[in-house]
Order: C-alpha cells, then sequence, then structure tokens
C-alpha cells in the first residue's frame, strides 16, 4: 500500500510503499477513501509533542479517516466489511496517511450519510473537539453569550455552528475576508482582528473559547463575565492569572472518543458541512504539511487516496 511517512522530526514526508498492515481480533482493517490534515500533525512533525504523543519511527501521520471496513477480526461485533466509517486514531501511532489503515472496533462510527464519504474525514478532530468543549467542559444553554477567536479555521466554524445551534449567541474574530462565512455558521457579530480589538466592543460573555493563543487569551479575560469561563485549544492557560481575573480558564485536550463522534456524525447528518482547503493525493504530503505549518489553510486540508 501507499503510505506518507517520514523517519525523523522535520523531516519532509515521502510517499513510501509498505505491507498492508495485520488486524489483531479486536481491530478492522480500514480502506482508507480520505484522511485529513489537523494542526496536531504538524507540532507532532516538528517534535513539540513528545511529551505527550511519543512517536515511532518510520511514522506514518495522521489520525482522521473516513473509509471503507475491509477486514473485521474475529472479535469484532456489529461491523461488517464494506461499512463506511469515520474514526479518530491514536496520535502516538498516527497511520491515517495512507492506503489502508487499522482501527480498534471501539473507535468505529458511521459515516454520516449527508456528506461525501471524503468529506467527512474533516468532522473528526474539530467536530470532536468543539463537542468536548462546548458540552463536556462547558455546558452550553441557550441564551449563552459566546465568543469563539479563530472562528473562520476549522475548529472555530465547528464551534461558532454548534453553538449557535444549541441557541447560543455567538460573537466571532476572523478576517473580514470571512465575515460572510463565519456569519452562516451563526455568529451574530463578527470582529475583524486585523483592525480592531475585539475587547472594546464585547463585555459580559459567559464563554470565550481561543483557538488562536498569544496575547488573545490574557485580553479574552477582560469581556468574561465574573465566574466566566474560558477554554483554550493551542496552549493550556495560565489559570492563576484568571482567577486573579475572576473567572476560570482551562485547556481542551481532545481525547478519542467514539461516543462523541457518534453526536458529531449525527450533527452532520443535520446538515453540517466540513470547509475544505483543498483535496490532494498523498504524493503532495510534503507541500501540504508546509502550507498546514504556514497557516496558509483555509479549511481542512483532506488526502484523497
Ligand atoms: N487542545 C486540543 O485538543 C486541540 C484540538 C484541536 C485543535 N487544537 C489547536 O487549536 C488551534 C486551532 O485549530 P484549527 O484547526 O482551527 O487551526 P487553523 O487552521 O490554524 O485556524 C486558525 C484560525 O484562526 C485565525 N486567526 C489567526 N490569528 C487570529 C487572531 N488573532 N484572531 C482571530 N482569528 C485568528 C486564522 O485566520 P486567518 O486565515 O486569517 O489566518 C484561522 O482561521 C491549533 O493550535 C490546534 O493545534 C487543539
Amino acid at each position: 500500500m501507499k503510505t506518507l511517512e517520514y523517519d525523523d522530526y522535520r523531516q519532509a514526508p515521502a510517499v513510501r510503499e509498505q505491507a498492508v498492515p495485520s488486524i489483531a481480533i479486536d481491530e478492522v482493517l480500514v480502506k482508507v477513501a480520505a484522511a485529513a490534515l489537523n494542526p496536531l500533525d504538524i507540532k507532532i512533525h516538528a517534535g513539540y509533542m513528545t511529551d505527550f504523543f511519543p512517536v515511532a519511527f518510520p511514522y506514518i501521520p495522521g489520525t482522521d479517516i473516513a473509509g471503507t471496513i475491509e477486514t473485521v477480526g474475529d472479535g469484532v461485533l456489529g461491523w461488517k466489511t464494506g461499512d463506511e466509517i469515520i474514526a479518530r486514531l491514536d496520535p502516538s501511532k498516527g497511520g491515517a496517511f495512507a492506503e489502508y489503515a487499522v482501527v480498534p472496533a471501539d473507535q468505529l462510527v458511521r459515516a454520516p450519510t449527508s456528506m461525501p464519504l471524503a468529506e467527512s474525514a474533516g468532522l473528526v478532530t474539530i467536530g470532536g473537539t468543539a463537542w468536548q468543549i462546548l458540552f463536556e467542559e462547558f455546558a452550553v444553554a441557550p441564551g449563552h453569550q459566546i465568543l469563539v477567536h479563530g472562528a473562520a479555521g476549522p475548529v472555530g466554524a465547528f464551534t461558532t455552528l454548534l453553538a449557535s445551534n444549541a441557541g447560543a449567541e455567538v460573537f466571532a474574530t476572523a478576517a473580514g475576508d470571512d465575515e460572510e462565512y463565519v456569519r452562516a455558521l451563526g455568529a451574530v457579530q463578527v470582529i475583524d482582528y486585523r483592525d480592531q480589538r475585539f475587547e472594546d466592543h464585547l463585555s459580559d460573555m459567559d464563554l470565550v473559547v481561543d483557538t488562536v493563543g498569544g496575547d488573545v487569551e490574557e485580553r479574552s479575560l477582560k469581556v468574561l463575565k465574573r465566574g466566566g469561563t474560558l477554554i483554550a485549544t493551542p496552549m493550556p492557560p495560565d489559570e492563576a492569572r484568571a482567577r486573579h481575573a475572576g473567572v476560570e480558564a482551562k485547556f481542551v485536550f481532545h481525547a478519542s472518543n467514539a461516543s462523541r463522534l457518534e453526536h458529531v456524525a449525527e450533527r452532520a447528518e443535520n446538515g453540517i458541512k466540513v470547509r475544505i482547503d483543498r483535496t490532494i493525493p498523498l504524493d503532495e504530503g510534503a507541500d501540504a504539511f508546509a502550507r498546514q505549518a504556514n497557516g496558509d489553510a483555509k479549511g481542512k486540508i483532506i488526502f484523497r487516496m
């Protein structure tokens, strides 16, 4: 099978041929239709995640797949050859950017039927993260006022959509060019981060979701109501500084969880779409890693096998 892989941190990923992997009794072999690239893949490749996700080389990157079950392990119940699935692989093991991937049966989720299978690969990490933020780390409810930073990015967009569908009033920061896109996701106000300061416009937020980091985190403390919550995705926030400001700050650490992904797939059946930057073959892997690392992708980069 064709794979994308590298032998050391920061080495350009290259296409290689490998034997199709074998499966254990509680696993399935999936013929991968598509796999989505995430910022996490870039951070692992750069060697920044060794404390959380140590990897062994050669390493096939990628966690988010959509595909069709090829072979089912002897101990697996409820799944059969030909079933269309989405799944998130363990980042330490990787394996998504390949023609076949091994998936533990307890991580399988039926692919939504309302979107092309390839597009549904783009739901996996962003949908799971947004769900975890809004419904597990926080309990979003109608009437909540929520500010989403980076609302045009994949995680921010999904968070905006899920929060507005849940009845929250969503405010957003994004580049002005993305205003129409972010409003279509349900945001009531979009603040162009390039020439406006969100803290000049907003106050009394119940929740700020920060997918950007840097000084955005500290500035966000000023727009929360007393007792409000900041949830950050790029880096753990400064919890002591937040407490001092009378609010709570926490980091979301997205972990693979099939039941959470089932909720995301259900929402997708109700019309949620994934913004795709480009769909490319594995051969363009090195360029895709560079594009994602440079922050040039507008939406998900999807590898089509
Ligand atoms: N902790 C976890 O479990 C977890 C899970 C998923 C993702 N993450 C992290 O969350 C972050 C976001 O992920 P993503 O996939 O959505 O990333 P992304 O593709 O890099 O999107 C980031 C978005 O933020 C926008 N942006 C940049 N600077 C901004 C600013 N100052 N104010 C407002 N918007 C700004 C960008 O807009 P432009 O296009 O204008 O540059 C882009 O739309 C990444 O760091 C990722 O690693 C963490």
